[in-house]
């Protein structure tokens, strides 16, 4: 039976930990799995504008032995041309796979009810699970391990943030977000993954301060204030989220040795300043490089078929 991988929550914490082994693999050795893909075509259908996913995923599907078709907004018209379920039954007769990057969060999930073939969110307004992956690969990469990590995340309560709570909630993170009271991440997410990391021996906790989560943790994690589609938001935004910067003041507040992540791309003096962006002990490139392996991996899983290595 065909898999989507629409959320973290799609892989158990079994699958996902097998996954992040998988992607060191690829990063070990570029030609593993260099026929996994042979004779398969996967779409992307991004309604916005990417840089990372895309690249990361037609690099992916081609090191894998694959070809892509790109289909950006101006030729698809997603839900206006014709319908989502119109699209996908229609495209899934021609392709093997699908990555679709999307606004509403509901037409990846119609996406996926209606194709035939795998269908991977490569970013919706409520999620972001491909980024997800590579947080968690670079955080394990970096530390040598996940369960006990402290991992603060300073701004808007947004789909990168919610996709990195459920990942850290399977494998045993402490998860400590300051976010301004109203931007505070989606209660129904927030809930499941406390749940989730309770069982597995981490924690979530929100503070309003940014001060106050930075203190004892391992890595503090940004994003941008102003998503895609919220910039007639913007001077509202600069103005809630201005003490929510990361910059060399927050980072004192750190212990020393505190990694910096951001999911990229980043709207220097905004979220985040210049010299933190270029400090030593950032591993925001390591993040975007590690989306090619993971997404390596994932496609194999899903895609892949017994044998394909
Ligand atoms: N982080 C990320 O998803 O980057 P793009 O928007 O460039 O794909």
């Amino acid at each position: 039976m065909k898999r989507n991988f629409l959320t973290m929550t799609d892989l158990g914490q079994h699958e996902l930990a097998g996954l992040l082994r998988q992607a060191a693999r690829h990063k070990r050795n570029r030609s593993y799995g260099k026929r996994a893909l042979a004779g398969k075509t996967v779409a992307l259908v991004f309604q916005k504008p990417s840089m990372r996913t895309r690249v990361a995923f037609e690099v992916a599907v081609l090191q894998l032995g694959g070809s892509v078709v790109y289909l950006g907004q101006e030729d698809i018209q997603l839900g206006q041309r014709e319908p989502v379920r119109d699209v996908a039954r229609a495209l899934s007769r021609y392709v093997d796979g699908i990555v679709v990057r999307t606004f509403a969060h509901q037409n990846a999930v119609e996406f996926a009810a209606y194709a035939r073939v795998p269908v991977i969110n490569g970013l919706s307004d409520l999620v972001h699970p491909c980024q997800a992956l590579a947080d968690l690969f670079t955080l394990q990469e970096a530390f040598g391990r996940l369960p006990g990590l402290r991992v603060a995340y300073v701004g808007d309560g947004n789909n990168v943030l919610h996709s990195l709570l459920e990942g850290c909630a399977l494998f045993g993170v402490h998860a400590a977000v300051a976010t301004p009271a109203r931007y505070r991440p989606d209660p129904a997410i927030w809930k499941a993954a406390s749940r989730r990391a309770a069982a597995h021996g981490g924690s979530l906790r929100w503070e309003a301060d940014p001060r106050r989560v930075v203190r004892d943790a391992h890595v503090v994690y940004t994003d941008v204030w102003i998503s895609m589609g919220q910039e007639r938001e913007r001077a509202r935004r600069l103005r809630t989220f201005k003490r929510y910067q990361l910059n060399r003041a927050l980072l004192r507040r750190a212990p020393r040795g505190c990694r910096i992540m951001h999911c990229l791309p980043a709207h220097r003096g905004e979220e985040i300043t210049d010299d933190v962006m270029e400090h030593p002990r950032s591993l925001i490139f390591d993040q975007a490089e590690n989306r090619l392996h993971v997404q390596k991996a994932l496609l194999m899983l899903l895609l892949g078929g017994k044998g394909s290595r």
